[in-house]
């Protein structure tokens, strides 16, 4: 590590794991933690077949499934494996999409970032807001040196979403997920703190 990083990562504000996901504000996102009343939001985004193209999972088909969801990522929250934000508008409380840090691994100081965003709200720069709040909060109180992602080749927006915050194609990883009836392939990609740091002037 050098000299430098290790002066930032201690003044760096701590992280305290406690009951509820910490919240992060933007200047028109808020991530808060997903609540019982976001069902119906969540269905809106994992319903659609289009969001869940390029996803790992299939679509949701019912209510029931969404809320299971967020039963989920509660759990996993407490585990300590998973943050996984509901994504909100500031001024209507109105939830537009997730993003998660999943398989979070601090003895690694590592972690790997999801997003997915309600089809309406695409291509209005929120899911750039989204994952800026999440990498700052990562290499800022959370202490990551490593963020990761695995994208289908041909998920043109997700890459551009990430190289933009200096995510680096790092592996192509072939027949990796067995994604609605289809084998896919992926691309993994690695940001490190110290180059994050760099490309935004910290
Ligand atoms: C990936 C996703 C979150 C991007 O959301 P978005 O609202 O379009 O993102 P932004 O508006 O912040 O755009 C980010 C950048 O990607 C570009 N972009 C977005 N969609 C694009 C596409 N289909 N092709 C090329 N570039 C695209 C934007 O122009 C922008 O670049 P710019 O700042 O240079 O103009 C959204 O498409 C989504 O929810 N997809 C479904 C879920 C998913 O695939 N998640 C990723 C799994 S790895």
């Amino acid at each position: 590590m050098q000299e430098g990083e290790e002066g930032k990562m201690k003044s760096a504000a701590a992280f305290e794991w406690g009951d509820e996901l910490p919240r992060l504000d933007g200047e028109r996102i808020v991530l808060r933690q997903l609540r019982d009343s976001d069902a119906e939001d969540l269905f809106a985004i994992f319903g659609d077949d289009e969001v869940i193209r390029y996803w790992s999972s299939p679509a949701h088909e019912s209510l029931d499934d969404s809320r299971d969801l967020i039963l989920d990522t509660l759990r996993q929250f407490k585990a300590r494996t998973m943050f996984e934000w509901c994504a909100a508008l500031r001024d209507s409380d109105r939830m537009i999409g997730t993003c998660t840090l999943l398989n979070v691994d601090i003895a690694h100081r590592r972690a790997e970032i999801g997003y997915a965003l309600n089809r309406g709200f695409w291509g209005r720069g929120y899911a750039t807001e989204i994952v800026e709040l999440v990498i700052a909060f990562a290499f800022g109180p959370l202490n990551l040196h490593r963020l990761e992602a695995d994208v289908h080749p041909d998920n043109a927006g997700s890459f551009r979403l990430l190289e933009k915050q200096g995510f680096k194609r790092e592996g192509y990883l072939r027949e990796r997920w067995h994604h609605l009836g289809r084998i896919e392939d992926g691309v993994y990609l690695g940001l490190l703190r110290p180059e994050w740091l760099e490309l935004k002037g910290k």
